[in-house]
């Protein structure tokens, strides 16, 4: 069954409800326009609970003027009736979707970069302002405020984030440490195309056919990187060529590639035994996408 929660008032409710059945509470946290990524971190957090809260919410302050918040997909009809349809393990499982209004989760007023001088903001330095942070500085801002009040509305057990969006997982992963919010967070591996492994995002749908149809260039490119580590080659440059020579094959307008270390995601200048995350961005007419592997984890 899926309950459909639009308040914090109403999530502390469902909350109560489900801590007085004794059941343990999994996390997923979404912009909507839910697709199979999404999905896959549902079925995890309900391996390990007994009850999933899926928040839906757009976060304004994420966004940069220039970028897509007003067209990013909204879809909250048919994001429901996924999570109704498709069939998440373990069955039956109890879903709850938190689609909260701009106004209930800034309720003195949305926080945003061009508002910089008042509101509350959780920032997690040193891990927000390099990679996508380079490109989008007020981005992990944005992310660990609105991360932080869910994680504060939801109160969860267990929480599920995608490795697709590496950088994330670190800031969150941090913050979670920092402010000894009480919850286990899970990082669940990135959903792919079946055919041609192009990470799946809600912003594909922007993509034209011809766009989308020389998308994934650069995880072929990362593929190629991964078979040169795995042949002995561990050196920054040449990993790095690797991706952009293909990437450059499909024509994509590369913003960054990246070889780091996964503990702090500083730069590295070769593999060493602590593995690597190989990631970048580029972009096709105006839609910016990112993606990345990991290199040296089995
Ligand atoms: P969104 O892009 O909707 O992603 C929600 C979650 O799904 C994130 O944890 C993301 O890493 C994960 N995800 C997206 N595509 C995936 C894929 N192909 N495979 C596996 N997981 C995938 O990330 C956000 O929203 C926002 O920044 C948010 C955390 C909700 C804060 O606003």
């Amino acid at each position: 069954s899926v309950a459909v929660l639009h308040t914090v008032q109403q999530v502390r409710q469902w909350h109560s409800e489900q801590k007085s059945q004794g059941r343990r509470i999994g996390f997923v946290a979404t912009m909507g326009a839910l697709h199979d990524g999404h999905l896959s971190l549902v079925s995890a957090a309900a391996q390990r609970s007994d009850s999933v809260v899926v928040s839906i919410f757009v976060n304004p302050a994420q966004f940069a003027p220039h970028e897509d918040l007003d067209k990013y997909p909204r879809t909250l009809d048919q994001d429901i009736e996924k999570l109704k349809t498709t069939s998440v393990s373990p069955e039956p499982l109890r879903i709850a979707v938190f689609a909260p209004s701009v106004a209930e989760m800034y309720p003195r007023g949305i926080s945003t970069h061009r508002d910089k001088q008042r509101g509350t903001f959780v920032e997690v330095l040193g891990l927000s302002e390099m990679l996508e942070g380079g490109t989008r500085p007020h981005f992990f801002r944005g992310v660990a405020t609105v991360v932080s009040k869910l994680f504060h509305i939801v109160m969860p057990d267990i929480t599920v984030f995608g490795q697709k969006d590496v950088q994330q997982c670190c800031v969150v992963r941090a913050m979670v440490t920092d402010l000894h919010f009480p919850l286990t967070l899970v990082v669940a591996p990135t959903v792919r195309d079946k055919d041609d492994g192009l990470a799946l995002s809600s912003r594909n749908v922007y993509l034209t056919s011809e766009q989308r149809a020389r998308a994934p260039a650069f995880y072929r490119g990362m593929c190629y990187a991964r078979d040169l580590y795995n042949s002995g080659i561990t050196d920054r440059e040449a990993l790095i060529a690797a991706v952009r020579q293909e990437a450059q094959k499909g024509g994509l307008d590369i913003e960054y590639i990246s070889l780091t270390s996964p503990d702090d995601l500083s730069e590295i200048q070769e593999v060493k035994d602590g593995g690597a995350v190989l990631s970048g961005a580029w972009r096709m007419g105006s839609t910016r996408l990112i993606d990345n592997i990991l290199l040296g984890f089995g």
